[in-house]
This record gives C-alpha cells, structure tokens and sequence, in this order.
C-alpha cells in the first residue's frame, strides 16, 4: 500500500521530542509523500526547511486565519520567496475559522487575509490549502470570488451538496481521522457523493488521530486508517483507496513526475 498524507504540521512543538525517529520511520511503513502546510511565517519557514532535509516531504506556506494576530499584510508578501522554492507544493494553510474568531472585526480582516492568498495562489498558479471552520459560506463565496483558483478543503465539513458544487469548480477535498468516529455521519456523506478522483486523505497530525488510537499524538503512518474508512465507503480495498488518493495528490500538487 503506498500512502499520500497530504496534511501534517510536523514543525509542532509535540514532535519536539523525536521528529526525527518519526519521519525517518514514515517511507518504511508505506507513506510515500507527505505536504507540511505552514501556519505562519515561522511555521512555514520551519516547513521549508523540513522538507530540504526529507526527500519525501513538500510544504506549503500560509497564513492561516488563527495565526493573524501581530501581522500585517506585508507578511503576505514576505511569502513570495518561501512560495518560490522548489519543494513547495501549495499555499497554505489559509482560509477562516468563524469557531476561533468571534469579532465581527476580527473576521473581517481574516477575509481579506484569505482573499489576498488566493489571489497570491492564482498569479502563482499553485493551490490553495483551505482551512474552513463555522465559515461555510464565506470560504465558499470568496473561492467563487477567484475563479482562477484551484484548491483542497482540507478536513472537510461541507454538506454533500456544498462539497459537489466546489468540486465541479474544479476544487478537490480531503478527509482526516475525525472520518474513524463514531459521530462522522456527515463526512462519510461527502465521501459517498464526491467522486473518487477528487478526494485526498490526510492526518493533520499531530492532531484529528484516528480511532483506535484516538488520545494518542498522531503521525502520517496512521492515514491508513482513513484510506480504509475511504475504501468501505466506496467498496474498495484499503488498497484501491490509498493507490487511488495518492494518484490524486500527486496529480493535485504537480508531483507526478517528481
Ligand atoms: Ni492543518
């Protein structure tokens, strides 16, 4: 089986400890690739300097919308060079979180942030890594706002029928751990209604850890189990599912021939 996490923030503090023994062990259990988005400036550096290290690991660099306090939109700009290296594959993380920010102000200005982004995104021609909490109807009008832009719903929690109208603009979804829990009713929806070539999986390690190992840190190995949630919802082999999302993310990342 050969596995894509398309989704692990592996400069976070709880990897401190043995990152190295962690990411060193990933090719020997099957993850073949792995995207580490950014959250900030220092996360993204942090990202970019990972993946010169790993030969499987890419980044992305972003500025994501619980990460705005203390930042201008300069610092938009000051992702250009990190945006412009040869390992990075996408911008992001980016996008609104409505359960985090609760002033109205505070949300006004993370749409700009995301706005700008994904304008960034289109002159570059990358995609965009989104992160959308309580914020449906924002993120969704504002990447309609930007038909040039192409892009994930990371962790996704769109309705069935939202996630169909973003994946016939072209966008792709992907689905974490959280699909391995009992209450994933609405996730398993998407699954079911999104064809399959437009799905990713990933871990968003260390966090969203798939049961049964839900409590634990999570790490790229265990996007596993999200391949085989996939697989039983499509009636695939575990193997069909992981072949198929990591065709995917190669394609959607432009890792191909890479
Ligand atoms: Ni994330």
């Amino acid at each position: 089986m050969r596995l894509f996490d398309s989704h692990a923030h592996y400069y976070d503090e709880k990897f401190a400890p043995d990152r190295e023994a962690v990411l060193s062990a990933l090719p020997a259990a099957g993850v073949e690739r792995v995207v580490c988005p950014g959250c900030d400036l220092e996360s993204s550096r942090q990202s970019m300097a990972l993946a010169e290290r790993y030969p499987f690991l890419y980044f992305a660099a972003g500025l994501h919308p619980e990460n705005l306090e203390g930042t201008t939109l300069d610092d938009i700009d000051a992702l250009r060079p990190l945006l412009a290296h040869p390992k990075c594959v996408a911008v992001g993380e980016i996008g609104l979180d409505y359960y985090w920010l609760k002033d109205p102000g505070e949300r006004q200005r993370s749409r700009l942030y995301f706005d700008r982004q994904l304008s960034l995104a289109e002159e570059l021609d990358l995609p965009a890594i989104v992160h959308d909490r309580d914020a449906h109807r924002d993120v969704m009008d504002l990447v309609k706002a930007h038909p040039g832009a192409r892009g994930v719903f990371h962790c996704c929690a769109l309705s069935a029928e939202d996630a169909l109208t973003m994946v016939n603009l072209g966008w792709y979804v992907s689905f974490t751990g959280n699909v391995t829990f009992k209450n994933a009713r609405r996730a398993l929806e998407v699954m079911a209604a999104v064809p399959l070539e437009r799905i990713m999986i990933e871990t968003d390690s260390p966090y969203m850890t798939p049961e049964p190992y839900r409590g634990k840190r999570n790490d790229s190995r265990y996007v596993n189990r999200v391949a085989e949630t996939l697989a039983q919802v499509k009636g695939l082999s575990p193997e069909e599912a992981a072949e198929a999302t990591c065709q995917n993310a190669l394609r959607f990342f432009g890792l191909e021939d890479k």
